[in-house]
C-alpha cells in the first residue's frame, strides 16, 4: 500500500556509510516509499557526510565533546531531527548506546542494523567473534532499537554460510551485501505500516509483505 506522503528519515552514522548509500539508492531508484532527509554523524570527518552531500541531503554533525553529558547529547540528536520532521530513525554504523530519553522519544521509530544473526554477537569485533566461536552460519539484523546494545524487537534477517578459510574481513564484506538489501526492505515494510510489534517481537500485517519477511528469514540471493 503506498503512502500518500513519503516517509521522512533520519540516519545516524560514526563512518563510512555504506548502509546509508543503500538506502539513498533505494530511495532514489523509486523502491522506496521514503526518502533520507537528513544524516547526523558523532564524527566530524565522517565520510557518510560526505555521501549526503553528494545527495543533497543535510549533513549534520554533533560534537560528542560539546554538551555536558549523554543526555544533553542525544537532547541535540532529537532537536535535529525533531527539525527535519524525521518519521523513522536508522542508525548505519553509529556506534553509540542512545539515552533511555531518545528511545523513548522516538519509540518503536529507531531501526539498527548489525553485522551478526542476533541475539548471537553484539557489540563490537562481531566476526572475530562468529569465527572464534566457529558458527556455520552468520548474517545481518535489523531491529527496532531498544536501550540495550544491538537488542530490540528483530524485523528482518539474512543468513550468508562462514567458510573455513574465511578471514574477519571477507565474512564481513560478504555480510555487508545483504546488509545492502535488507535494510532498505525493513525501511519499506516500516513505509507501509506492516510492522507490529508485540512485547519483543515483529509480526508484519498482509501476507505479501510477510512472505517478504520469511524470504527475509531464509537465504537471500543477491
Ligand atoms: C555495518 O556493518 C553495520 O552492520 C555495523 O557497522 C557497519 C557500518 O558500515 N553496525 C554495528 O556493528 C552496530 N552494532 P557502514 O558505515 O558502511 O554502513
Amino acid at each position: 500500500m503506498p503512502r500518500a506522503k513519503k516517509l521522512r528519515v533520519g540516519v545516524l552514522v560514526s563512518g563510512r556509510g555504506s548502509n546509508l548509500q543503500a538506502i539513498i539508492d533505494a530511495g532514489e531508484a523509486g523502491k522506496l516509499d521514503a526518502a533520507v532527509v537528513v544524516v547526523v554523524s558523532d564524527v566530524a570527518d565522517a565520510y557518510a557526510l560526505e555521501r549526503a552531500r553528494n545527495h543533497s541531503i543535510a549533513d549534520v554533525f554533533v560534537d560528542p565533546k560539546a554538551p555536558a553529558s549523554r543526555e544533553a547529547f542525544d537532547e541535540e540528536l532529537i532537536s535535529v531531527l525533531t527539525k527535519h520532521q524525521v518519521d523513522l530513525v536508522c542508525l548505519a554504523g553509529y556506534m553509540r548506546v542512545l539515552s533511555p530519553r531518545f528511545i523513548n522519544h522516538f519509540h518503536h521509530r529507531i531501526m539498527n542494523i548489525h553485522p551478526a544473526l542476533l541475539p548471537s554477537f553484539p557489540g563490537l569485533h562481531v566476526q572475530r567473534e562468529a569465527l572464534r566461536h566457529g558458527v556455520r552460519f552468520s548474517g545481518c539484523t535489523v531491529h527496532f532499537a531498544d536501550e540495550g546494545v544491538d537488542t530490540g524487537p528483530i524485523i528482518i534477517q539474512a543468513v550468508v554460510p562462514v567458510f573455513d578459510d574465511d578471514t574477519e574481513e571477507a565474512l564481513a564484506a560478504r555480510i555487508l551485501k545483504y546488509e545492502h538489501q535488507v535494510y532498505p526492505r525493513a525501511i519499506q515494510l516500516f513505509a507501509e505500516g506492516r510492522l507490529e510489534v508485540k512485547e519483543r517481537r515483529v509480526f508484519c500485517k498482509g501476507s505479501e509483505a510477510e512472505r517478504a519477511v520469511r524470504e527475509g528469514w531464509g537465504y537471500i540471493q543477491p
